[in-house]
């Protein structure tokens, strides 16, 4: 992928406008497959759940981590044959589509509480149904707030007593294991060492077959080959196959958010406003989170350079959230100049909105030297359709 090929993408479908590379992915996949070979890979979809990128998941041989009933209709659209039902809220329709996909597919259900269990006890199951229970591990997963799933305080999985109630209840021929993800953004491995001490006593006390460690890998610098070391040594430990459930490793690295310079405007701060922001995405508005930008074209000119300045990069809309990067360091950009805000596979396009009554950018994806449209950008028709006049 080349800077020019994304200019000529710009031009083609306009800003702002969401760019996926294929072979970016499929590295990310090869580098998953060769540190853990044993393990079985359920992407999740949450992450990025454009019909291109699930289907080449798909091409793949991953299976798929769906939380709703919407990523459980694409993830079967996409063909994908193995799910694994994740989340602290299952509603009736998501419970029973899954039930009727797992007479054709392997599902699977992690059971986030007791009060979803007895939800799932009330169905007829399919004989090769399969429940995993989701441990709340009760530690600080040193990650921002909003990602830390795994603390005490956190909405997700079961206490120690609450996952041996439900394991001793469980039928052993649907009975899979245990399950943890801990949080998003995970980068210190001993996280994952106080996760599997908090899971051994339920291992030395059911017979399982399958551990699911969830997802988590903090982006960009995860150390792949130490965690496989470790998660290699506790699975060997009782005998038991690997279930992962990356997001973000997979995808944040090979996506990029195309974007046009409006205005500049000069005050206490130096603002470049951009066609894109918090609606487009949310992930420096909701996290403070820092996505790499640079400049494609300065003064209308690719790849051309400048003395680098302090500047934030603003969006269209009407609050201070609505922001791409604080503090970016960019050459002289003149109005019409594009901006590549990297990183942006993963939680990017899932993640956007009408707010402002935005229309939601395209999606493009390239392979090799060539790229296709994947994604529509909305439409104006689109925002009113739904609304009877
Ligand atoms: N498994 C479960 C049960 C999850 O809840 C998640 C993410 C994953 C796997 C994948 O996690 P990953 O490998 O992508 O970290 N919107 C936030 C991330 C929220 C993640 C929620 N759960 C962000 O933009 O950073």
């Amino acid at each position: 992928m080349t800077d020019r090929m994304l200019v000529e993408i710009a031009q083609r479908y306009g800003t702002p406008c969401y760019v996926y590379d294929l072979e970016s992915i499929s590295q990310q996949i090869a580098k998953l497959k060769q540190a853990l070979p044993e393990a079985e890979i359920y992407y999740a979809l949450k992450a990025n759940s454009s019909g291109g990128i699930i289907r080449h998941m798909a091409q793949h041989g991953l299976g798929a981590e769906v939380i709703s009933l919407g990523e459980l209709a694409r993830a079967l659209q996409a063909n994908l044959n193995k799910l694994i039902l994740t989340g602290p809220g299952h509603p009736d329709a998501f419970r029973k589509a899954a039930l009727q996909a797992a007479y054709r597919k392997d599902i699977r259900v992690s059971l986030d509480s007791i009060s979803q269990w007895q939800a799932w006890q009330s169905l007829a199951w399919p004989q090769k149904l399969g429940f995993l229970i989701r441990l709340n591990p009760a530690l600080d997963p040193k990650t921002h707030e909003h990602l830390a799933t795994g603390m005490a305080s956190s909405k997700f999985g079961m206490s120690l007593a609450e996952a041996e109630a439900v394991a001793c209840e469980i039928p052993s021929e649907h009975f899979l294991g245990f399950h943890v993800h801990a949080g998003s953004q995970i980068g210190e491995l001993h996280i994952f060492s106080e996760v599997f001490e908090r899971l051994a006593p339920l291992y030395e006390r059911f017979k399982a077959r399958y551990l699911d460690i969830g997802g988590g890998y903090h982006v960009p610098d995860f150390p792949l080959e130490a965690y496989a070391h470790l998660l290699r040594g506790f699975a060997e430990r009782f005998k038991l196959r690997l279930m992962l459930e990356p997001g973000r490793y997979l995808v944040a690295d090979s996506g990029f958010l195309l974007t046009s310079v409006l205005h500049l405007k000069e005050g206490e701060r130096h603002h470049i406003i951009c066609d894109a922001g918090m609606a487009e995405l949310l992930r420096p508005a909701l996290y403070g989170a820092k996505h790499p930008i640079r400049a494609l074209t300065v003064g209308g000119i690719l790849g051309s350079q400048g003395d680098l300045n302090l500047a934030d990069v603003d969006g269209p809309l009407c609050e201070n959230a609505d922001r791409l990067g604080v503090d970016v360091m960019l050459p002289p950009v003149v109005e019409g100049d594009l901006l590549l805000v990297e990183r942006t596979g993963a939680y990017g396009l899932a993640m956007s909105s009408n707010y402002g009554s935005s229309l939601r950018p395209p999606e493009v994806l390239i392979q090799g030297q060539s790229f296709r449209l994947a994604r529509r950008r909305e439409t104006l028709a689109d925002l009113l359709s739904l609304e009877p006049v």
